[in-house]
């Protein structure tokens, strides 16, 4: 599986706290945000877009840029889970960086970053900034995070052995499963009840290093439904088809993002239980559906 060293007995981090991105149009990404989506405004200016989706100030950050990922923010329940998970990063000599101008930028009481070994911006953060407002969708959506965090991301690595050992190994995400097919190998990994947070797959040719998609969940398959209709009536590229995942049962579809990653959006993921979950390799990709649509990226489940 990994590499045989001390591992973390339960992962360090509690949730994926929210996910940053780039866009040459942020103005696109507003529409697709809120169109599509459901996600609320929070900040729109030439230099930020934030978007909310529950409680919190923001969960996805866009500022200008090639459309590359920016940063992923993986959030602890306390300070001394933080101080745990220094302890760790700088055990295998990672390059921590305390930083409290960007925790004020990002409305977090502490944060630390780092970079994982794919080059992705890692930030790891508790006590976010929870406004008096309370959320409302612009177009009724009600999404699945609390204890389960946004959603899920799934990174293209170069070195899966090295991206297992920090993932598993040094932070202690615990693996939930993996697909394995002629076209697939990816390794799915949970901090939480959800199903998997992250998921890692190899590069190969046309997959770009970096983050393939983020998925968010919401609370009803009219939802996903009304989504995909606005998305078939040209709102946003459809990449891959409605369909249910083998393993986290998720009915969803994905769709082009304004920058260069997809999103999923889905209904119905399983919870899992450590004290009964196995881990079991799946030799098919879905139940149904997630057809690769003509003219998409190479996929990502
Ligand atoms: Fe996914």
């Amino acid at each position: 599986m990994s590499a045989a060293v001390a591992g973390q007995s339960a992962p360090l981090v509690s949730s994926l706290g929210y996910v940053g991105v780039t866009a040459v149009d942020l103005a696109a990404w507003e529409t697709f945000g809120t169109n599509v989506l459901g996600l609320q405004v929070s900040e729109s200016t030439t230099g930020r877009l934030l978007l909310r989706a529950d409680e919190r100030a923001w969960r996805v950050s866009v500022r200008p840029g090639d459309g590359s990922a920016e940063f992923i923010g993986w959030e602890v329940d306390e300070p001394a889970k933080l101080a745990s998970l220094v302890t760790a990063l700088e055990g295998v000599g990672a390059d921590v960086l305390r930083d409290p101008v960007l925790a004020k930028e990002r409305g977090v009481a502490e944060l630390v970053r780092v970079t994982d070994p794919a080059g992705i911006q890692l930030e790891f953060f508790y006590g976010p900034e929870l406004p008096e407002t309370p959320f409302t969708s612009p177009n009724g959506a009600t999404f699945v995070t609390g204890g389960l965090g946004l959603g899920h991301v799934v990174l293209v690595v170069p070195d899966m052995q090295a991206a297992e050992h920090f993932y598993l190994d040094v932070l202690g995400f615990l693996e939930s499963d993996r697909v394995r097919t002629p076209r697939f190998d990816v390794l799915f990994t949970h901090c939480n009840p959800r199903h998997h947070s992250l998921a890692m797959m190899p590069s190969k040719s046309g997959l770009e290093v970096g983050l393939h998609h983020f998925m968010m969940e919401v609370d009803d398959l009219d939802t996903v439904g009304h989504a995909l209709d606005r998305v078939l009536d040209g709102a946003a590229q459809l990449n891959s088809s409605i369909g249910k995942h083998i393993n986290d049962l998720m009915v969803s579809f994905y769709c082009q993002t304004p920058s260069k990653c997809e999103v999923e959006y889905g209904v119905g993921g399983i919870t899992i239980d450590d004290a009964t979950w196995q881990p079991t390799v799946h030799t098919i990709e879905n139940v149904w559906g997630h057809r690769r649509m003509p003219g998409a990226p190479p996929d990502g489940m």
